[in-house]
């Protein structure tokens, strides 16, 4: 979490820094700053809130100088405040810092004991004093002095230090936590992700864990691998595309994303399902097909969305392909002592972000152990995209709003793709009532029924005034809309702040159904399952029985084929029962969001909550 971003060059840096900040608030959005290295020496601007409100602080302030760095902060340690917001500050050092110091507290204490004076709650601050008592030893370069300390420092993380004098080069550390360098013809840019970089930045060197960058206002720069004590030739990749960062039209990322997904989808399975002589395959690269064929078991883990997205993978490997799949929230699996078998195991790690601290460390695990490792990622150049042994991108495009829609809807599609990819054709055809072929030319179809999908937006703005009053809301699922109904749950309590639950719909009576009285809201995922659906109905009923306000998400037909049970009916194109989870995601985000909206939310950064969690 927290987005930091550098510039060193010709060229005034605070507008970069600022527009960095901005593209970066996915990172963290309760506090933020700035300090630019003036002729007289640093300048150092700092607010509570996000990119905006530092924008604001500083108003006509020259803040003049070609060198300088930024943060916008995700609280762990202190507050959200102006006291604790980065930089921060020790003699002539500054830093700005991404993930926790874990021993901080003792570092602190031994600080203090020999007369340091803190102006913050942050473990950043003991970083940057300790880095400030080796330099004041004397003899020291900024990067010695950084060098002679890291060994106090545990935890993951990463940091950018500047002195307050410009012949001083600006010093990176990678110690688990992302940095990326941009490099441009007027200078040299470092931050979290390279979303934050200028249009002019052509090429960027990912640096890796446990590298010390050190860099000057001339671009030049030098990468020391701190374990092998040598220095590291960078690999420089050449920036193919600058990503739209705008919401255009609409008021809201999410909202955007939401409706992005027809063409995500589209594009997706244009790479994925190929047309040929025989008629249409499923194409993974090869390094996904290599793990995926060597595998007798599928370890899936992820977190929040990603491990309902897993959940799903579930239902369609093991129901389609035979293959027996775990699937397993990453900080759980991770301080389990999972038992795992290198022969037979594949470890398969959902992420948006590719960075999330959990995800990362049971890939970790599992290389370790000797377990392959495929990662079903977005953001490409993320850490898990580099350190896993496979990797199949999301493809989705960069996901701005905190809540994961588009990615979501790849993730899903990808799993219910290699389903279909590694099911045998005879249980295909027992299992779905399709053959292969007509699977993939469905799927193929799907995209322009998810555009039908998000004209339910309608209906649900009209249910949303009633849902923003509601203090609790159900969701409730069979199958493989099970793991749908808790993303539903999930996506409605994180942006409307109203309490949700998703549950089985045949675990109803064994407890939530003592929460249903008049009016509570129930929003019942009715599949097209012929051996769900009639389950699903009678659960239905018995909210109905006990006063619930009813809302189905069903198809079209399903819903002609049942008894009038619903109060509300959002009514999806008719589809095969295995890609109804695709189309009923869209209702549900919609749910949210119109329901967020109503109340007035912060919809694209919801409180207390970040877009990537690098921290456990
Ligand atoms: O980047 P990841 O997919 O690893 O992130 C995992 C979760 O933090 C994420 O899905 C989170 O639950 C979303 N904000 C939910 O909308």
């Amino acid at each position: 979490m927290c987005g930091i971003v550098g510039y060193t060059g010709n060229k005034p840096a605070l507008p970069f820094l600022l527009d960095g900040l901005e593209k970066l608030e996915y990172r963290g959005y309760d506090s933020a700053g700035v300090a630019v290295l003036g002729a007289t020496g640093p300048a150092v601007v700092r607010s509570v809130g996000a990119t905006k409100e530092l924008r604001e602080r500083i108003g006509h302030r020259p803040l003049k100088g070609t060198t300088g760095l930024g943060h916008t902060r995700w609280a762990t340690h202190g507050i959200p405040s102006e006291r604790n917001a980065h930089p921060h500050s020790a003699g002539p050092l500054l830093i700005v810092h991404n993930g926790i110091v874990e021993n901080s507290r003792i570092l602190k204490e031994e600080l203090e004991a020999q007369g340091e004076t803190f102006s913050s709650d942050t473990d950043t601050e003991t970083i940057v004093r300790l880095v400030n008592r080796a330099l004041e030893t004397g003899g020291l370069s900024l990067s010695d002095a950084v060098r002679s300390v890291l060994h106090r420092l545990e935890g993951s993380y990463s940091f950018l230090i500047l002195h307050s004098d410009p012949a001083h080069p600006l010093v990176a550390v990678h110690r688990g936590a992302p940095l990326v360098i941009g490099l441009c013809d007027h200078g040299l840019f470092v931050a979290s992700d390279v979303t934050a970089f200028p249009a002019e930045v052509v090429s960027t060197v990912f640096l890796e864990p446990d590298d010390l960058l050190t860099a000057d206002s001339s671009g030049t720069y030098e990468i020391l691998c701190l374990s092998s004590g040598r220095k590291r030739e960078a690999c420089r990749i050449g920036r193919s595309r600058t990503e739209e960062h705008g919401k255009g039209d609409y008021p809201h990322y999410m909202v955007k994303e939401i409706c992005e997904q027809p063409r995500v989808l589209a594009e997706l399975l244009a790479g994925k399902i190929a047309s040929g002589p025989g008629g249409l395959s499923v194409h993974l690269p090869p390094k996904v097909t290599k793990v995926l064929s060597g595998a007798r078991r599928l370890r899936i883990v992820g977190c929040g969305t990603s491990y309902h997205a897993g959940l799903l993978g579930k239902y369609r490997i093991e129901g389609l392909a035979g293959l027996p799949v775990e699937v397993e929230i990453a900080s759980e699996f991770r301080y389990r002592d999972p038992l795992m078998d290198p022969e037979s195991d594949l470890l398969v790690a959902l992420t948006q972000s590719g960075e999330t601290a959990d995800t990362l460390a049971a890939v970790r695990m599992a290389r370790e152990a000797g377990v392959p490792t495929l990662a079903l990622v977005n953001v490409p150049g993320s850490t898990i995209a580099r350190e896993a042994d496979a990797v199949l991108f999301l493809e989705a495009g960069p996901e701005f709003g905190v809540a994961a829609t588009k990615t979501f809807l790849s993730q899903i599609a990808l799993l219910t793709l290699m389903a279909i990819h590694l099911a045998p054709e005879e249980r295909l055809r027992e299992k779905t009532g399709h053959s292969y072929q007509d699977l993939l030319s469905e799927f193929l179809g799907l995209p322009s029924l998810l555009d039908k999908s998000l004209s339910l937006a309608s209906s649900i703005m009209g249910m949303a005034g009633e849902l923003a009053s509601a203090p609790i809301v159900l969701f409730l699922g069979r199958g493989a809309d099970f793991p749908l109904a808790l993303e539903g749950a999930l996506k409605f309590k994180e942006i409307t702040y109203i309490h949700a639950e998703g549950y089985p719909g045949g675990e109803l009576k064994h407890g939530p159904l003592a929460l249903v009285e008049k009016g509570t809201p129930v929003i019942s995922l009715i599949s097209p399952d012929p051996r769900l659906l009639p389950k699903m109905v009678s659960n239905m009923q018995e909210t109905l029985a006990r006063g619930a306000r009813l809302t189905g998400i069903s198809s079209e037909s399903a819903f002609s084929e049942m008894a009038p049970v619903v109060s509300t009916e959002l009514s999806l194109p008719d589809c095969s029962a295995v890609f109804f989870p695709i189309l009923s995601s869209v209702p549900l985000q919609l749910l949210a969001y119109h329901t967020a909206c109503a109340r007035g939310q912060n919809v694209d950064r919801p409180r207390n909550l970040a877009k990537s969690v690098t921290v456990e």
